[in-house]
């Protein structure tokens, strides 16, 4: 168990980073977020206006790509993963509305998608770990020993999102965060690049109706059916 290679893809904000956290910290592996990685450039992107109302600078990006550095800092005992952005702790900023609205666009770039692959085989090859996101299991690592993909209602997922938001003292409209999930899961899954899709030898995890308990279970009991 301690050098497998877990991949967990699903729609957005159902909540895989949950269980992806709870499973690493059961397992005692490591837990990396891709997701927070293009949120990381997207943030930079904005920063840096390499991306103004929605349009890309695509050749001003490409050439900054070598400027942005990008870590975890993981605290088993909290239960916390930290995303660093060139030495700046940008865990909270990284999940913010404005960089929600434009990761999906940056996502879709092939060389942002090329230089982020390359860094997650580097972060997850000696295995001992679990990852989440869109192309884990289809091309990150496509022969990892467990693929799961989650998903759940729309409505839900919103739900869930816009109840993690209020609670870090965001104050989004319900109607707001539901579009970014649906449009997000609409772009991500149409893209060009790398679309989001379920592996052909993922087993599927709806988790509507789930509590984040009953979803590591599961997912322990894959592990156990695997042997
Ligand atoms: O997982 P999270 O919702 O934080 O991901 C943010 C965005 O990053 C997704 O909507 C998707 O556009 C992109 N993403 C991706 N490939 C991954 C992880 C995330 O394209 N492996």
């Amino acid at each position: 168990i301690h050098s497998l290679i877990i991949a967990i893809d699903g729609h957005s904000s159902c909540g895989k980073s949950t269980v992806a956290k709870d499973l690493a910290r059961l397992l005692k592996i490591a837990y990396i977020d891709t997701g927070a990685m293009y949120r990381a450039v997207t943030l930079y992107a904005l920063r840096k206006n390499l991306i103004v109302n929605g349009k890309i600078d695509e050749d001003g990006l490409k050439s900054s790509l070598d400027d942005i550095d990008i870590r975890f800092r993981t605290n088993l005992n909290k239960g916390t993963n930290d995303t660093w952005l060139n030495g700046e702790n940008v865990e909270a900023e990284i999940r913010n509305l404005e960089v929600s609205n434009n990761v999906s666009p940056i996502s879709a770039l092939g060389f942002v998608r090329k230089r982020l692959v390359e860094l997650q085989q580097l972060m997850g090859e000696k295995g001992g770990v679990v990852l989440d996101g869109r192309d884990i299991g289809t091309v990150v690592f496509p022969n990892a020993d467990l693929k799961i993909f989650m998903t759940a209602a729309p409505e839900i997922r919103a739900q869930r999102r816009f109840d993690e938001m209020k609670a870090k003292g965001q104050n989004p409209s319900f109607e707001e965060v539901l579009k970014n999930v649906e449009e997000r899961d609409l772009m991500d899954s149409t893209r060009k690049e790398s679309p989001l899709r379920q592996a052909e030898d993922a087993v599927v995890l709806d988790n509507s109706q789930l509590s984040p308990q009953e979803q590591l279970d599961w997912i322990l009991d894959q592990l156990t059916e695997m042997g």
